[in-house]
């Protein structure tokens, strides 16, 4: 009996009722080639921003107010680096190398959040970064633990759980500033002021500029949109900022009927100014990357060597 291969329009419907069916994708699983892109595109992105996001932090060790707060910092950076080898290995399970995306992230063909561009001034700026950043990561991240793609989901589920002592312990270094002296409290607010807009820009463009989210929302790669989880963490942080006594640096908010927040105009040209690699720090972060790339691969080559040796 001559068995006959479905064909291209079968297979989308069996790929489309899976994903209606809530069942997750997997790697070995047909899955269109448009599917396929725009997860390899997201997924090792979202990796770089995980890697480049430990640099603006990783400043601040060796200046840490405390033992206490050095230890925090730390166990908090050393979190994103797991994160960003998570997603790598996810992404990897797409055909594509971690050597390609590198690649791809050196010769700026692949992107990372830009709010990473931003300089971090001195340590309020830690609580702000763990406080605003780390929580609108969550924000997005939780969303994304119902993602389609198997391997996605996965990490996400494991991302989360960490991200939100990120959160936390941002927050907790905004509140003992905010019940600190003058210059602490203006320390904070002035690292709000300078944290709260890249902030919202990380949820991406407004959901009628975004090109990818059509499909991404189709094929249940996103599950909210991008300005649906711009709100939640708008609605969320607020009174966080108000319980502290700090405040959005947004003139145009405004408190709606129903108790949720319409946040002022975003400044989409400085977004893409800085997507674009015109931030304060894009190359600064760039640079140190592919130095810091350099400079670890005899650590790389003796693992390859060792694992080749036992057979690993
Ligand atoms: N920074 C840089 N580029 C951005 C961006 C941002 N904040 N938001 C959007 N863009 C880019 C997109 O990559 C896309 O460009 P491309 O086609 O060259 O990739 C373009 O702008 C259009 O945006 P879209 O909305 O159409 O793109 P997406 O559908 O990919 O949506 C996103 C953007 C919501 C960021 C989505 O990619 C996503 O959810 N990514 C996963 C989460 C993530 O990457 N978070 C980054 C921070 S990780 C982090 O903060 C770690 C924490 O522990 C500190």
């Amino acid at each position: 009996m001559e068995i006959v291969a479905p064909s291209t329009e079968q297979l989308l419907a069996d790929f489309e009722s899976k994903i209606n069916a809530e069942i997750k994708i997997e790697p070995r699983d047909w899955m269109p080639e448009e599917y396929r892109q725009n997860l390899i595109r997201q997924m090792s992105q979202h990796a770089h921003s995980e890697v480049i996001g430990m640099q603006p932090e990783g400043n601040w060790i060796t200046r840490a107010p405390s033992l206490r707060s050095k230890k925090i910092l730390l166990a908090k950076i050393q979190d994103e680096g797991g994160h960003g080898l998570y997603l790598y290995s996810a992404a990897e399970t797409l055909g594509v190398s971690r050597e390609q995306f590198i690649q791809a992230l050196h010769e700026g063909k692949a992107k990372y959040a830009s709010v990473f561009n931003y300089p971090a001034l001195n340590w309020a700026d830690m609580g702000a970064i763990g406080w605003l950043v780390d929580g609108a990561a969550i924000t997005n991240q939780v969303s994304l633990q119902r993602t389609s793609y198997g391997p996605y989901s996965r990490a996400m589920v494991k991302i989360c759980k960490e991200e939100s002592f990120h959160q936390r312990q941002g927050y907790e270094i905004m509140w003992r500033m905010m019940e600190g002296t003058k210059d602490q409290q203006q320390m904070a607010q002035d690292a709000l002021n300078r944290w709260w807009w890249p902030a919202l820009m990380m949820f991406g463009p407004h959901d009628s500029d975004s090109p990818h989210s059509t499909l991404a929302m189709k094929w249940k790669i996103k599950r909210e949109s991008n300005d649906q989880l711009r709100e939640k963490f708008i609605n969320k942080t607020i009174p966080q900022a108000e319980l502290i006594g700090l405040k959005v640096p947004d003139q145009n908010l405004q408190l709606l009927e129903d108790e949720t927040y319409k946040h002022g105009d975003i400044n989409w040209d400085e977004f893409w100014a800085v997507v674009k690699g015109n931030g304060p720090c894009n190359q600064q972060r760039l640079e140190h990357h592919i130095r810091a790339h350099k400079e670890g691969a005899w650590v790389r080559e003796t693992a390859i060597a060792s694992a080749k040796k036992h057979n690993i």
